[in-house]
């Protein structure tokens, strides 16, 4: 298939183009690469674009004339979404609003957009099933649910078939170690309790240890990036599938169906990474669920999902080799040997590789 992807160059977009590519799938990024990077897109072109720029967009799928869309492009943080609600309506609906239109307008048949978890707020069940109510808290989630509306009505109306997965707590990096998540500001857990381990925070900071969970701290559904990429493959083969009647338009939660505390998550960075950071136990935050774990049935039962790397350590130590490897040098060297080609086009990568070869 030609597949556009938004945000390809992006923490989970470049993953997905990673499996995209290693099935022969003919790719072309749209990216403005604010929080992306060239050197992570392993397969296909870039259009280096906004999608605030209607002009660009449209000419670039009418000369792509893609047979899918995967939609990942978007403002991600959530305290910068309380901050700056703006930014969030403008990048994450208003800029769903010209894509669908240029998507409809070249009646491109197939759309999978990246949801959320935080589309539900504070569920009042736990696995959730699609079905729950949704009650975003704060402007991130209102943002990414009021964008799956308007994928629903638009795809209904232009006849375009669409998935949107929701996904839960998405962590690690690609198991070969060529990729993984960039974004300095990030606020998971994970990753922050790595950066506790690499010594960047003096204190890993826990809010709340009073839950109604087994060990007092929330649980989450921690699902592997690799894992989250290879649902959209599902996705995107169930949606081309000439057998399945219809036309198709779904929402799917992305998730393994159980959960770890925050404890158990930073017994395992601590024994991953084999150090003892400090941790600052701090009164609860407003707004988080205590256990927040999802029913993926339906992604599993329609598009026959089977995730691979249900497996917290795994999950860990990938992302811990990751995060080893970005320091001090900004690009590993595995991606510049996958891609030399991008060595002569970002000087970054010049002066990592000489820094990674001992180079000045
Ligand atoms: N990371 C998570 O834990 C998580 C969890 C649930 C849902 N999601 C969703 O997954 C998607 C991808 O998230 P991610 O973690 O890969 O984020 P990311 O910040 O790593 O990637 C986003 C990509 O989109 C690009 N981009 C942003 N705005 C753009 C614009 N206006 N025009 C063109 N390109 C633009 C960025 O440059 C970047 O490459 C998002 O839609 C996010 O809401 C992420």
């Amino acid at each position: 298939m030609r597949v556009l992807v938004t945000g390809g160059a992006g923490y989970i977009g470049s993953h997905t183009i990673d499996l995209l590519g290693k099935q022969g799938h003919e790719i072309l990024t749209y990216d403005n690469l604010s929080t992306g990077n060239e050197w992570a897109l392993l397969y296909g072109d870039l259009v280096e674009g906004d999608l605030k720029d209607v002009d660009m967009l449209r000419r670039t799928l009418k000369d792509f004339s893609p047979e899918a869309i995967l939609h990942f492009a978007a403002s991600i943080v959530v305290s910068e979404s309380v901050k700056n609600p703006l930014l969030y309506y403008r990048n994450n609906v208003v800029n769903t609003i010209n894509l669908m239109k240029a998507t409809a307008r070249q009646k491109v048949p197939n759309f999978i957009y990246s949801s959320t978890a935080a589309v539900y707020g504070v569920p009042d069940q736990s696995p959730v099933p699609e079905t729950a109510a949704l009650s975003p808290i704060n402007p991130y989630g209102w943002s990414k649910m009021m964008a799956e509306r308007i994928v629903f009505d638009i795809s209904a109306q232009a006849g375009i078939q669409h998935v949107v997965l929701r996904y839960f707590n998405v962590a690690g990096a690609d198991p070969e170690g060529r990729l993984g998540q960039s974004c300095r500001n990030s606020t998971h857990l994970i990753r922050r309790a790595l950066r506790a381990a690499m010594g960047e925070l003096k204190k890993l900071p826990i809010y709340g240890t009073d839950y109604n969970t087994p060990d007092g701290t929330c649980v989450r559904d921690y699902v592997h990036v690799s894992d989250l990429a290879s649902a959209h493959l599902c996705a995107l083969d169930y949606l081309a599938c000439d057998s399945v009647p219809g036309i198709r338009h779904h929402v799917m939660n992305c998730g393994y169906g159980h959960g770890f505390s925050v404890w158990d998550v930073v017994a395992m960075v601590k024994k991953v990474t084999g150090t003892d950071f400090e941790i600052e136990v701090k009164p609860r935050r407003p707004g988080d669920a205590p256990n927040v774990v999802s029913d993926s049935s339906r992604l599993q039962q329609l598009t026959g999902w089977k995730p691979q790397y249900d497996d917290l350590e795994m999950l860990v130590r990938t992302a811990w080799e990751w995060e080893k490897k970005e320091r001090p040098a900004s690009v590993p060297l595995a991606v510049v040997e996958a891609r030399p080609e991008i060595k002569s086009q970002v000087p970054e990568i010049g002066k990592s590789v000489a820094l990674a070869m001992g180079g000045d």
